[in-house]
This record gives structure tokens, C-alpha cells and sequence, in this order.
């Protein structure tokens, strides 16, 4: 059995992890695991290398993937596909393992029905954005960071008296910022699944300063109410408060994952090659009731997660 392991797509802590846990757990199966560099793009460039236990040793603390990664639109194209099942079938490949998110499942069930090669994916990604799952690879990393930086934030916005706009990531879920926002004690979440106006969050934040409060923490998800900045300037004529900006961006991405990160990606690389030895195809691992189950990969990308609503109000219930 040749199993080849690729990381397309936004990297998430925990990767790393994930390729150890799938190349040992083959190995103790006696299959062998070829690497693929550059995410989708490998199986297009033909980039291919060979990965033993010992090739992953010293990697389960790292961030980021070994393997690399890559945005490739070409992957999502007739011709990309193809020349991609090209290459799998050139390096006998019988089964590919994807670590990653939603486009990685999507290109996952892609390739799978284009070659007839068996695919398997972790569900990894800081955005934990897949319906039915508790939790992705790289999201309690992820939220830790955000808060840990967070906890920093507040200590000047307190000394100065000052509100912040701290943007975390989510183009298009605010999973995380809900979250981050609930953990680091924010008074403020906002997120694409609920718009609300700048006169509300001004109006939020006159109250909650008449209850006595010096400075206030709004949390925004990427994809929530625009450019930060301007949100800043509209806010600041509305309440004449004094507001500072700060974008986490990427290193939410980045850094060592935690030890929750790290079990999960040692459990669901090890549920994968057990899926691949008794021929269970095109499963997802995801972490489901706190158990870590496999899932049909349609379902994984075609349904929409829905928001925790009671999660979400508490981050303002608790604000007061
Ligand atoms: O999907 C993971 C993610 O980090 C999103 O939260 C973010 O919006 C996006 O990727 C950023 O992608 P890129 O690194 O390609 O700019």
C-alpha cells in the first residue's frame, strides 16, 4: 500500500503532528508514505518524496507543514486535475490523505473522483468551520495565541483608558473570534453571521462606560464590518473615545501548537491509517461529541456549521 500525504491550503498548528502520527501509523502497518510538496501543487508538479518514521521525528512541536503548502488554483481546473491524477497514478500512489480545511476536502472528493484513487482528510484549520465537528487541528492553537496576545492588548488599553479593535482571522466564519472573544474576555464580538451597525456598537459602548467601564476590547473576525481602521475613525466620531487597531493576522497561524492541537492530530492521523487498512474511502476524521469519528467528505464542505448562539450572547452577557 503506497499512501501519499499532502497539506493544502491555509496551514493550521498541529500539521506537523498530523504527518508524524499518519507516516508512523502507516509504518507500523508496513505502508509506505510518500510526502507531497507544496499542498495540491505537488501532485501537479509532480513533487514527490518519500517520508520514514524517521523523516518525521522532531516535528511534532513544529508549526507551519514540512510538507509546505500552497493556494493552487490550477488544482481547481479540469486540466489541473487531471494532470494531477497523472501523477498519482505514475507514482502508484493507492490512497491520499489531505490534511487540512474546507478546499482541502473539496479538492480531496476532486481528485478522488477524477484518478479513482481513495482519499482520507484530517479535518485541520484555525477557522473550525466544518458543519458537524467540535473541533479542527490548529483552532485551540490558534485561540490561544489571540488570546495571549489579547491579555497584552488589555493591559495598555486599561493604563490608557483606551478601546481596541483587535481583528482576529475568518474571512467568512467567526468561529474563532467568538472564541477568542469569550476567552480573553471581550466586550465586544463581532462576526459575518451577524451584522450589526456602527450606532449599535457605539450605543453599546456609551452604555457599558456609563456602567463604569474605562476601556473596552471589541474582538472582529476578518470578514465582520469592513476595513478595521475606518470602523475605528466612524467609531470614535460616535462616542469621542480614543480607539487603537491591531490586526493578529498571521501569526495566528503560526507557533508551536498546543498540546490539545498536538493529541488531535495524533488521534486522527492514526484513525486515518486505520481507515485506509480496512478500505473505508473518502472519510473525513473529525472530533465529534468529544470522539473522534469519521464523516462522509461531501458532507464535511457542502453543509454550512452553524454559529454557537448561546456562546456567542454570552460574550455580552458577561460584559456588563
Ligand atoms: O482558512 C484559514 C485562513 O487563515 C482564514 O482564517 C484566513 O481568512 C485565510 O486563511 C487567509 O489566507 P491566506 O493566508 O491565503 O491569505
Amino acid at each position: 500500500m503506497n499512501i501519499a500525504v499532502v497539506t493544502p491550503g491555509g496551514d493550521a498548528p498541529g500539521v506537523n503532528a498530523a504527518i508524524r502520527a499518519v507516516v508512523r501509523s502507516a509504518a507500523s502497518q508496513g505502508f509506505e508514505v510518500l510526502g507531497v510538496e507544496r499542498g495540491y501543487m505537488g501532485l501537479i508538479e509532480n513533487s514527490f518524496r518519500k517520508l520514514s518514521p524517521r523523516d518525521v521525528s522532531g516535528i511534532i512541536n513544529l508549526g507551519g507543514s514540512m510538507l509546505k503548502s500552497s493556494r493552487c488554483e490550477l488544482f481547481k481546473t479540469p486540466e489541473g486535475l487531471e494532470k494531477a491524477s497523472d501523477n498519482l497514478k505514475t507514482m502508484n500512489v493507492d490512497w491520499l490523505v489531505a490534511i487540512g480545511g474546507d478546499g482541502s476536502m473539496k479538492g480531496a472528493k476532486e481528485i478522488s473522483e477524477v484518478s479513482g484513487i481513495p482519499v482520507t482528510v484530517l479535518a485541520a484549520s484555525i477557522d473550525n468551520d466544518i458543519a458537524g465537528v467540535d473541533e479542527t487541528i490548529g483552532f485551540d492553537t490558534a485561540v490561544n495565541t489571540a488570546v495571549g496576545a489579547i491579555d497584552k492588548i488589555r493591559d495598555t488599553a486599561v493604563t490608557f483608558e483606551r478601546d481596541f479593535i483587535v481583528e482576529v482571522m475568518g474571512r467568512q466564519r467567526g468561529f474563532l473570534a467568538v472564541d477568542v472573544a469569550l476567552a480573553s474576555g471581550a466586550e465586544i464580538a463581532l462576526i459575518p453571521e451577524h451584522p450589526v451597525n456602527h450606532e449599535d456598537i457605539g450605543q453599546r459602548l456609551l452604555k457599558m462606560a456609563s456602567l463604569g467601564k474605562k476601556s473596552s476590547i471589541i474582538v472582529k473576525a476578518e470578514g465582520a464590518m469592513g476595513n478595521p481602521f475606518e470602523m475605528a475613525s466612524r467609531l470614535s466620531r460616535l462616542t469621542g473615545y480614543d480607539f487603537r487597531v491591531t490586526v493578529l493576522g498571521h501569526i495566528q497561524r503560526g507557533g508551536a501548537p498546543s498540546a490539545r492541537s498536538r493529541t488531535l492530530a495524533c488521534l486522527f492521523g492514526n484513525h486515518a491509517v486505520r481507515l485506509i487498512s480496512e478500505g473505508k474511502k473518502n472519510r473525513v476524521i473529525v472530533l465529534r461529541d468529544n470522539r473522534v469519528v469519521d464523516i462522509s467528505i461531501l458532507d464535511s464542505y457542502t453543509s454550512v456549521k452553524k454559529i454557537d448562539e448561546d456562546k456567542y450572547r454570552l460574550v455580552s452577557l458577561l460584559a456588563i
